[in-house]
C-alpha cells in the first residue's frame, strides 16, 4: 500500500462515528471539529495495517475485541499522552512539605502503618509515579522500614511499556532539580536519555487499565487524577470517580488537576485545596 492510494481526510460521516466510538471504548469526547487531526493519527494505522480506506478501517476495529493489539495501537494514535517529571510543582511541594511529612509522624506515633499505597491514573509514560517515587525517596532518608507500593496505569499499552522501560527524554526530565536528577537517574545515552534507577523502580509497577472500568487493587491513601478527565464529558467523569472512590481509604485523599472539572460531581469527599479532596467514611 503506497501513501498515494491513501484517502486524504476522514468523511462527516464517518467522523461522527469515529467520535462515538472514541467515547465508548474510553471516556474521551473527540471534537467533529478535529478530522484533520484524526485522519493524519489514523493514516499511520491504514499504512501499518495495509487496510486502504477509513471506512474499512473502522468496520475492521469494530469486528475486534478491543483487547486486540490493533486496538491499543488505535488507541495510543487517538489519546494524548503528554507528561513530564515534576509537572504542576504545587502538588509536589505539597506531597514533600505537607503530605509525606505528615505520615512519616503518624507513623512514628504509632498512629498508622509505615507503608504507602499511590495509585498514579491515567500515568501516561509514568512521569507521575517517578516523581512521587523521587518525593518520598527524600521524604523517608532518615526514616527507614516503610513499604511504598505505587501503581501506574493507563488504557495505552505504549505508554504503558515506555513507563516500564523508565526512560526520560531530555524533555521529561528538564523540571527535575539537579541534585535530584544525578541521585536517582543515570544518563544513559548522552544529552538525551536519562533512565530512573532501582531505587525508584522498585517501588513501582505499572498495568494496563481503562478508567471506565473498575480496578482490581488494593485501596489506596493517595491517587493522583490529572489531565485526563479534561477530555471527559460528565457521565464519563462520573463513571470514572466511582470506581476511583472505591480505591481509596477512608481519610485517604484524591488529587485531581486543576483543570479537571470534577470538583462539583465529588460526593464524600471533603475538599482541601481546589485540586485536593479527602474521602469522608461512608
Ligand atoms: C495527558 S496524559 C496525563 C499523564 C499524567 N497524569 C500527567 O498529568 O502528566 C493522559 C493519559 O490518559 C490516558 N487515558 C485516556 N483515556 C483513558 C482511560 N479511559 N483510561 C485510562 N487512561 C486513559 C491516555 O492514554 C494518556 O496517557
Amino acid at each position: 500500500m503506497t501513501t498515494a492510494t491513501i484517502q486524504s481526510e476522514i468523511g462527516d460521516k464517518l467522523m461522527q462515528q469515529f467520535v462515538a466510538l472514541i467515547y465508548e471504548v474510553t471516556g474521551i469526547r473527540i471534537s467533529e471539529q478535529k478530522k484533520a487531526l484524526l485522519s493524519n493519527r489514523l493514516r499511520r494505522r491504514l499504512r501499518a495495517t495495509g487496510i486502504v480506506s477509513f471506512d474499512a478501517y473502522y468496520k475492521h476495529l469494530k469486528s475486534l475485541k478491543t483487547d486486540h493489539d490493533e486496538w491499543d495501537h488505535f488507541l495510543q494514535e487517538v489519546t494524548t499522552h503528554e507528561t513530564y517529571l515534576f509537572r504542576d510543582q504545587q502538588h509536589w511541594t505539597w506531597l514533600e512539605k505537607n503530605y509525606l511529612p505528615e505520615m512519616i509522624a503518624l507513623a512514628s506515633k504509632g498512629k498508622r502503618q509505615r507503608s504507602l499505597r499511590i495509585w498514579s491514573a491515567a500515568s501516561s509514560t509514568g512521569d507521575e509515579a517517578y516523581t512521587t517515587a523521587v518525593c518520598i525517596s527524600q521524604a523517608l532518608l532518615g526514616s527507614p522500614g516503610w513499604k511504598v507500593n505505587i501503581v501506574g496505569t493507563d488504557i495505552g499499552i505504549g505508554a504503558i511499556e515506555q513507563a516500564n522501560r523508565a526512560e526520560f527524554s531530555l524533555r521529561a526530565m528538564r523540571l527535575v532539580p539537579a541534585e535530584l536528577k544525578s541521585k536517582y537517574f543515570t544518563e544513559t545515552v548522552p544529552d538525551t536519555t536519562w533512565k530512573a534507577k532501582p531505587a525508584l523502580t522498585s517501588m513501582i509497577r505499572f498495568r494496563q487499565h481503562n478508567l471506565l472500568e473498575p480496578l482490581a487493587e488494593m485501596p489506596f491513601d493517595l491517587v493522583f487524577l490529572k489531565n485526563v478527565m479534561i477530555y471527559f464529558d460528565d457521565t464519563s467523569k462520573l463513571r470514572v470517580l466511582a470506581h476511583i472512590r472505591k480505591q481509596i481509604v477512608p481519610g485517604g485523599l484524591l488529587l485531581a488537576g486543576a483543570a479537571e472539572g470534577v470538583s462539583d460531581l465529588l460526593e464524600g469527599y471533603k475538599r482541601l485545596q481546589p485540586w485536593l479532596f479527602q474521602k469522608l467514611p461512608s
